[in-house]
């Protein structure tokens, strides 16, 4: 089937409380690991594209990717859409360049601004039948430029969310409860926690409207291990607990976002494959067995964290 937005998929994960895996790709390895899973657990995927994604491998390179993806891989849903734009002009780049999905991401901007920047993007892509997510709080961590400090992060006021999607007229809504990007989401000892209680909040006030996580990594403590065993350096890295993201996407969260365990998982098989192998410089030799990490990882979030196998 060609390349989807976002509408079925979300009504059906809203309705079947599940959610769909939003993964960050990067490069032919990533698109492949995820979709081969997708396909063979019949499991609807959203493949996201950061400007940083864009500005390493290019718009082009990218969206042929993906649709050869959607060629390989028929029998399930894709959508393609952008992470974190930061603009009018970025998402509608991307809107003319064959995305089905964009995020405007105004949470850093004053709350007017933001409105009115989300409000521009919807009206121009809903003329495409392109979907678009926009995000109100604030979530702490590191997105392309951008650093967050943990005293900078703002949870979502569920006061401002009805406003805001009927001014805006956005399909979906991002929103920050205690989920951060990177792989350092909390410090050692401190006791991993997200405030369910606003996101119960926030679909008591827009009832039946699809929620969006972001910074959702588990940050997997088995690849952290590995990479760490095989000389990398990434002490107290930490992410968030499985259960509380299941419990997530049983509620209103219909997206969760994923980059960091992609990272992890890619890393942690490369790092390993170089220190047994020291003689080897065939790329396809180690990025092989990266490429069944990302695979075998996004399986496993796909039946354990999101639940969206057979929802394809
Ligand atoms: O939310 C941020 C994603 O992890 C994308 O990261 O901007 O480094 O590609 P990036
Ligand atoms: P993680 O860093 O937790 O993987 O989050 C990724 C993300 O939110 C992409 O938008
Ligand atoms: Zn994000």
């Amino acid at each position: 089937m060609p390349l989807v937005n976002t509408v079925e998929m979300f009504k059906k994960a809203y309705a079947g409380g599940y959610a769909v895996g939003a993964f960050n790709v990067n490069n032919m390895e990533i698109v492949q690991g995820i979709t081969e899973a997708c396909q063979e657990l019949k499991a609807p995927v959203i493949l996201q594209v950061s400007a940083g994604a864009r500005k390493y491998a290019n718009h082009t390179y990218l969206t042929k990717l993906v649709e050869a993806a959607v060629i390989e891989n028929p029998d399930i849903p894709i959508a393609l859409h952008l992470d974190h734009g930061s603009s009018y002009e970025l998402c509608k780049d991307c809107i003319d360049g064959g995305f089905t999905s964009v995020m405007y991401d105004g949470s850093s901007k004053p709350y007017e601004e933001n409105v009115e920047e989300a409000r521009k993007v919807a009206e121009y892509a809903h003329k495409y039948n392109v979907t678009v997510e926009a995000e109100l709080g604030k979530l702490a961590g590191v997105e392309d430029d951008v650093k967050v400090e943990d005293d900078k992060a703002q949870f979502t006021d569920p006061d401002e969310v009805q406003d805001f999607v009927k001014r805006t007229g956005v399909d979906s809504l991002a929103i920050a409860i205690g989920t951060s990007h990177g792989a350092y989401k909390f410090k050692p000892g401190q006791n991993p926690k997200l405030r369910l209680d606003i996101l119960q909040e926030v679909a008591v006030r827009l009832p039946g409207f699809p929620i969006v996580l972001h910074g959702a990594s588990s940050v997997i403590p088995e690849f952290v291990q590995q990479i760490n065993q095989y000389g990398g350096q990434m002490p107290d890295a930490i992410g968030i607990p499985e259960e509380m993201l299941r419990e997530a996407a049983k509620m209103a969260v219909c997206k969760i976002n994923v980059d960091s365990d992609l990272r992890l998982a890619m890393t942690a098989s490369i790092r390993k494959y170089f220190a047994e192998n020291p003689s080897h410089f065939d790329p396809r030799q180690y990025l092989a067995p990266a490429r069944t990490a990302i695979k075998d990882m996004v399986a496993h979030k796909i039946t354990t964290v999101l639940g969206c196998a057979g929802k394809a």
